[in-house]
């Protein structure tokens, strides 16, 4: 039985995705470190730090520990900067029906994002109060793709974890999905191994969700 659905954040309630390249944009542009959107799709759903280290990786120095937590620090900033024009005109197209449907069906839903800015997003949005749970990823010992987020979102819900569906739109995000054995549904491009794919959330609604979970 479906009991609940647990959420990606960044590229899946918002488009803070775009906010998080134009971020490491700037900071990239400072270093001098060749950076585009088809290399941003590798950060989606890696931790700051982790992405930091893929894009200095990229340069042609190293860095000490005390240099990288500055960049990480001004990323945030800049990233901070952008994510304060987020309204609740910014929710992505069908998210606000699918809470609401969610809701009246009685389904719980849990938010699993790898950003420590996910709250204050919510906050932009308006919709704090539409999640049963939000998982903290400052409490996790490890990112997508490992399960460990999707393991604790359905633990604070109480509901085993072959009935929940996890909503992304990274690839790490699903392999963490698929790995936390619940059922992956990919928002956008290609992305490997999700039991479910959408071109957009435009496309989500209860009944969908609901069919591919007893297809399986
Ligand atoms: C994820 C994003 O949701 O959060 C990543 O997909 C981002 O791009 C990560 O790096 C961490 O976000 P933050 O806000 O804590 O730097
Ligand atoms: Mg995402």
């Amino acid at each position: 039985e479906l009991e609940a659905v647990i959420f990606d954040l960044d590229g899946v309630i918002t488009d803070s995705a775009e906010y998080h390249y134009l971020a490491w944009k700037q900071l990239c542009d400072e270093l001098e470190i060749p950076f585009d959107r088809q290399f941003n799709n590798n950060l989606k759903g890696v931790g700051r730090m982790a992405s930091l280290e893929l894009l200095l990786a990229r340069g042609t120095r190293s860095y000490s520990p005390e240099e990288k937590a500055s960049f990480a620090a001004r990323k945030n900033e800049y990233y901070k900067k952008l994510i304060a024009r987020i309204t609740p005109d910014d929710l992505l197209p069908g998210i606000d029906a699918l809470l609401s449907a969610l809701h009246e069906a009685g389904i719980r839903t849990a938010l699993a994002s790898a950003s420590r800015n996910a709250s204050a997003i919510l906050g932009y949005l308006g919709i704090s109060d539409r999640f049963d749970v939000v998982t903290d990823p400052g409490a996790l010992k490890k990112g997508k793709p490992d399960p460990e987020q999707f393991f604790l979102a359905a633990e604070l819900l109480g509901v085993p974890y072959r009935n929940c569906i996890g909503i992304e739109d990274a690839q790490a995000g699903i392999d963490a999905i698929n790995a936390a054995g619940m059922l992956s549904v990919g928002i956008g491009g290609y992305l490997e191994g999700a039991a479910l794919r959408l071109s957009s959330t435009a496309e989500l609604s209860l009944e969908r969700l609901r069919e591919a979970f007893f297809r399986r």
